[in-house]
């Protein structure tokens, strides 16, 4: 079984977090240094947090010319204990001292989610660096999978997957896997430049062995889509979620 990109594996959360937050912080210097500005779009959850914690105290990153986007975000308040934002705050933001206009909260709590997906989509175009064909490309992208397989807010049995002339998606709640959310859709983030993702925990085990099969159902898993991702991608994991038998 072959993961589409690198595999770096550790058994200690500590480990796993300064692992990702070194490769996260390499990637930011290395766009500053090209292009004198960097984007990153950040994933929520719980397991990325202590990694966003140690990026924050990362030396050599401007901050002030580096945009903080996100991943995906909950229906739910910017101070609600589920906001994305709420936590990426708390354990990045606020230390690292970015500065309001690099933070590029997504704005899910508004009512009509279609239309804040729209306004979403043009500030990430406004920002987000252009590749040949127009479309922006993020420097720097954080990924999670749930123990469902999706990642982002791309949730299996839904559609959303298969949105491929959108840049960010309202999806609808689904009771009790998940409230209503906006997301990036596939095609953005297949187009980031660096793919982090952050993968611990023997519940995610099933999900991953599906993500790294050389064959599968992308509306089954759409974590799958990172298979089709054009930049680099490296994978942050676990003994529990990945095995010895899997080691590369
Ligand atoms: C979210 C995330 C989501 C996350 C996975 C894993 O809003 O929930 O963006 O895609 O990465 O659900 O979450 P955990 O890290 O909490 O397991």
């Amino acid at each position: 079984m072959t993961a589409p990109g690198e595999i770096v594996r550790f058994s200690d959360e500590l480990q796993i977090a300064e692992s990702a937050a070194v490769r996260l912080a390499r990637a930011l210097r290395d766009a500053l240094g090209r292009r004198g500005r960097a984007s990153i779009a950040l994933s929520g959850g719980n397991t990325p947090r202590p990694a966003y914690a140690l990026l924050a105290r990362e030396p050599g990153i401007d901050w002030a010319k580096t945009h903080v986007f996100w991943v995906d975000e909950r229906a739910v308040p910017p101070d609600s204990d589920r906001s994305n934002y709420r936590w990426a705050k708390a354990t990045l933001l606020d230390h690292a001292g970015v500065p309001a206009e690099c933070v590029h909260r997504m704005p899910a709590e508004r009512d009509d989610l279609d239309t804040a997906a729209v306004d979403y989509e043009r500030e990430i175009r406004a920002r987000v660096q252009a590749g040949s064909d127009g479309l922006p490309v993020f420097d720097v992208m954080v990924l999670g999978i749930g123990d469902d397989g999706h990642t982002a807010s791309l949730f299996p049995g839904e559609m959303t997957v298969d949105v491929v002339d959108r840049l960010v998606l309202a999806v609808p709640p689904r009771p009790p896997t998940h409230e209503a959310r906006l997301t990036l859709s596939a095609p953005i983030i297949q187009r980031a430049h660096d793919v982090v993702l952050i993968v611990t925990g023997a519940t995610k085990r099933s999900a991953l062995t599906r993500v790294w099969a050389a064959d599968g159902d992308v509306h089954e898993t759409p974590a799958r889509i990172v298979r089709n991702c054009r930049g680099t991608v490296t994978w942050i994991v676990d003994e529990a979620v990945s095995g010895a038998t899997n080691r590369e």
